[in-house]
């Protein structure tokens, strides 16, 4: 693929009212090549929570685009990164998702290295006529050029000279801080973790997290199901918060919701809904707002989508879940999933919270699979080539406006547009900053 055929699959014409994305950018293995490259390897990524690893030698295992890396703490408490590969002949070193180590031995040779990463034995080294050259080098693991933390979420980049991880964040930072503020002492992940992948690209789960379009379409199967429990009188334990934002679509004829876009590629879509016993959360209501007011404390009962780009989410929606999107090929994602949940809540709250994660999210929750099928869908319909431009980047045009709204000064975030939206207006805009940054990003690849 070269340069001038790169820069032509993204049609970005504000002025004309005209965005439009090229089939291509969804299954052209080319494209998908430059992307690992340019988008994956080469910028901030997220790799995990602080919690993941909490105490000395712990560790956790992910992957920066084709890259594994072993994220661990050391002996001193000190959080450091990887590559998961031995200096050695390259193999792979922990193999688990997560554990504690305070060596880890490489299967292949058995060189070993602690939780610092500092290489502590090459098997038979005095018996292996080595050069002193080889004596003279470093044999510890790779660190990552970049690996920074904000309030408990770590970033890291295969290379450096970066832009700092604050700047990266920009105003999008606020809506982690909503996150993390949850619970007194931050948030971690709740035990039994998820990954399963779908026969698609990538940015088709970018895409879905930030999508109100498809919500009544595709999950009726989902509101059919919080209506049935409705009329049988359910429980708490059974409740959803959903039901408030069924409320939102059904009732509300104003704005009650909407989108922003920030540079680098993060969007956010958000709906309100209200201080509600449905939510886990309404335990601390109380205590949240006193600790960092009310403004703030509203908007973590908001129905929230985040996506800090280019793969990292967290939905606020029906119960909480993080998810990390590692692409495998131009056709097929893993995603990595977790229920998200704020430290020391109630046994109550955890279990309320867990009920309605299992409902909403992941393969056998009723929204997921109705999600993957879609993207299936797409994937295979992107292979069309006789009118190659997609048409799903238009709506809320004539709504978006540069700089925030009151909702976003309630926080005091500032994020580069907004679009203010009723339940039916499912802004399309906040695309454009997904693939604003695609195109800045690729074009590092234009010769
Ligand atoms: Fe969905």
């Amino acid at each position: 693929m070269n340069g001038e055929a790169l820069s032509a699959l993204i049609d970005d014409r504000p002025d004309d009212g005209v965005f439009r994305v090229h089939r291509a950018i969804f299954d052209d293995p080319a494209v998908f090549d430059l992307e690992l490259r340019h988008i994956f390897e080469s910028g901030w990524v997220f790799l995990g929570l602080t919690s993941q690893a909490p105490a000395p030698h712990d560790y956790f295992t992910t992957v920066i685009g084709r890259v594994p890396i072993l994220v661990m703490r050391d002996g001193e408490g000190t959080l450091c990164a990887f590559v998961n590969s031995c200096p050695h002949r390259g193999a792979q070193i922990a193999q688990r998702q997560c554990g504690n180590a305070r060596l880890h031995v490489c299967a292949y040779h058995s060189w070993s290295f602690d939780s610092a990463g500092k290489n502590r034995a090459v098997k038979w080294e005095a018996e292996g006529a080595y050069a002193d050259a080889f004596r003279a080098q470093s044999h510890d693991l790779a660190r990552l050029p970049a690996f920074g933390e904000y309030r408990g979420f770590l970033f890291g980049s295969l290379t450096g000279g970066v832009i700092p991880l604050a700047e990266h964040l920009g105003e999008a930072a606020k809506l982690l801080d909503l996150v993390a503020d949850e619970g007194e002492d931050g948030v971690e992940l709740v035990p039994g973790g998820v990954t399963f992948t779908y026969e698609g690209n990538w940015k088709l789960q970018l895409e879905n997290c930030s999508d109100a379009y498809h919500f009544t379409s595709v999950h009726p199967s989902y509101v059919r199901l919080l209506d049935r429990r409705q009329s049988e009188a359910a429980s708490q334990a059974t409740r959803s918060v959903w039901e408030s934002n069924r409320n939102w679509s059904e009732d509300s004829k104003g704005v009650q919701g909407g989108s922003y876009s920030f540079a680098n590629g993060h969007v956010l879509n958000w709906g309100v809904m209200g201080v509600s016993d449905t939510m886990p959360l309404y335990e601390s209501a109380e205590t949240i707002a006193a600790r960092v007011g009310e403004a703030r404390r509203d908007w973590m009962f908001n129905m929230r989508n985040l996506t800090i780009f280019p793969n990292m989410q967290i939905g606020e929606s029906a119960s909480s879940q993080l998810r990390v999107i590692r692409p495998i090929s131009s056709r097929k994602t893993e995603m990595r999933t977790w229920c998200l949940a704020p430290k020391g809540e109630s046994a109550n709250a955890r279990r309320l919270r867990i009920r309605q994660y299992e409902d909403f999210f992941n393969p056998s929750g009723l929204a997921t699979p109705d999600d993957t099928v879609a993207y299936e869908n797409c994937q295979r319909g992107f292979a069309g080539r006789v009118e190659p431009w997609l048409q799903g980047y238009c709506r809320g045009m004539m709504a978006s406006r540069a700089g925030g709204n009151a909702h976003s000064e309630m926080i005091g975030m500032t994020p580069a547009r907004s679009v203010l939206a009723d339940s039916q207006l499912c802004d399309e805009t906040l695309f454009h900053s997904y693939y604003r940054e695609w195109a800045r990003r690729m074009a590092k690849a234009l010769p």
